[in-house]
C-alpha cells in the first residue's frame, strides 16, 4: 500500500523540493494550492523527472475558510486514509493587512488556515493508523509573542512580529496536538527549515527587498532546506519525538518562552473561537 502525503503550498520553494523527493520516494501526492495555473505547472515539473509519480491537485485559499471546509470535502469523497499532511505554505507580510474579521492576514495564512485545514482532516490521519502532521515553522518563532494572537487591528505589529506570530502557532499547534492525540496514532513535528533561497521575500519592498537580495547567494538551496520535512515524513521516530521542533533532521532548541503547554491550550481555544466551531479529538 502506497503512503499518501498531503502538501499545502506544494508549488513552490520548500513545498514543491518536498514533493519532488517524496514522489521519487513512491508516495501518493496532494498538492494543495491556491493557483490552478501554478499547481498544475508544478505537477508537469515533478513528472519530468519522476514520470511515475501519482499527483492529485486540489484548491483552497489558506485566508479563506470557507474554501478551506470545501476542499476538505472534496478529499473526502476521494480518500478514506491520509499519512501525512505537511503544512508548508506561509509567507512573511510586506505590509501589514487585516481580514474582515480583524484579524492579520498572514497569521490567518500562516496558523488559522492549517488548523482548520488539520481538524477537518484528522478523520483521514487517524484511519492511517500511522498519522504524522509536520507544520513548518521557522526560527523566526522567536519573534512571536502568544498575548498577540487574535488581537484585532492591532496597531502595535509590525510585518516581523505577525510573521514571528504565525510561527510561533505553528510550534503550539504541533504542542497541542501531540498532547490532544496522544495513544491515536497520529503524532505532530514542527520544523525549522533553515534560510533558504526560495519566493519567500520576493514580495518585500524598500530595504528588505534590498536586504534579502544581498543575502540570497549565500542561503541553503530548496533542495537542502526541505531535508528535515522529508526526514520527518519517512524515518522511523521515536514516540518521544512527538510534539517536537527540528532542524537539520534533528532535535532543536526551541527559542521562545511562550512556549508551553498552557500557552498550546489557550491557541486552540482562540482559533476554536474565532472559527465558530469546536473539535474534540
Ligand atoms: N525560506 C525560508 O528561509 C524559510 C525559513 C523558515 C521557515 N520557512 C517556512 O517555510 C514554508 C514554505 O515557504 P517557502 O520558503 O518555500 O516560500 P515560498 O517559495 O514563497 O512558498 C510559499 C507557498 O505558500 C503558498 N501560500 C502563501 N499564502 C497562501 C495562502 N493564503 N493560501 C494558500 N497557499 C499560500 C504559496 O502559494 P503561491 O505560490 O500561490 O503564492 C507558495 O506555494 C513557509 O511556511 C515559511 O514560513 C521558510
Amino acid at each position: 500500500m502506497s503512503t499518501i502525503a498531503l502538501i499545502t503550498g506544494a508549488n513552490s520553494g520548500l513545498g514543491l523540493a518536498t514533493a519532488q523527493a517524496l514522489a521519487h520516494k513512491g508516495f501518493d501526492l496532494i498538492f494543495l494550492v491556491r493557483s490552478r495555473e501554478k499547481g498544475e505547472q508544478a505537477r508537469k515539473q515533478i513528472l519530468e523527472k519522476t514520470p511515475q509519480a501519482r499527483i492529485d491537485l486540489f484548491f483552497a485559499d489558506l485566508t479563506n475558510m470557507d474554501s478551506i471546509r470545501q476542499v476538505c470535502q472534496q478529499i473526502h469523497q476521494k480518500y478514506d486514509r491520509l499519512d501525512c499532511l505537511i503544512n508548508n505554505a506561509g509567507y512573511a507580510p510586506a505590509q501589514l493587512e487585516f481580514t474582515r474579521d480583524g484579524y492579520e492576514k498572514s497569521f490567518v495564512a500562516n496558523h488559522l488556515g492549517h488548523f482548520l485545514l488539520t481538524l477537518e482532516l484528522i478523520d483521514l490521519l487517524k484511519a492511517s493508523g500511522k498519522g504524522r502532521i509536520i507544520n513548518l515553522s521557522s526560527a523566526a518563532h522567536a519573534m512571536g509573542k502568544s498575548r498577540r494572537f487574535f488581537l484585532k487591528h492591532n496597531s502595535k505589529m509590525n510585518i516581523w512580529s505577525a510573521y514571528g506570530d504565525g510561527k510561533l502557532a505553528n510550534l503550539l499547534f504541533t504542542v497541542a496536538l501531540a498532547n490532544r492525540l496522544k495513544g491515536q496514532n497520529v503524532s505532530a513535528y514542527a520544523v525549522h527549515p533553515g534560510v533558504v533561497n526560495t519566493q519567500f521575500g520576493r514580495n518585500f519592498t524598500d530595504w528588505w527587498k534590498y536586504g534579502f537580495g544581498f543575502l540570497r547567494p549565500f542561503m541553503i538551496t530548496t533542495e537542502e532546506g526541505a531535508q528535515t520535512s522529508i526526514y520527518l515524513a519517512t524515518a522511523d521516530l521515536p514516540e518521544s519525538y512527538n510534539g517536537g521542533y527540528f532542524s537539520k533532521s534533528k532535535p532543536a532548541r526551541i527559542l521562545n518562552k511562550d512556549v508551553n503547554d498552557y500557552n498550546a491550550q489557550l491557541l486552540w481555544k482562540r482559533s476554536e473561537e474565532a472559527l465558530g466551531e469546536r473539535w474534540m479529538l
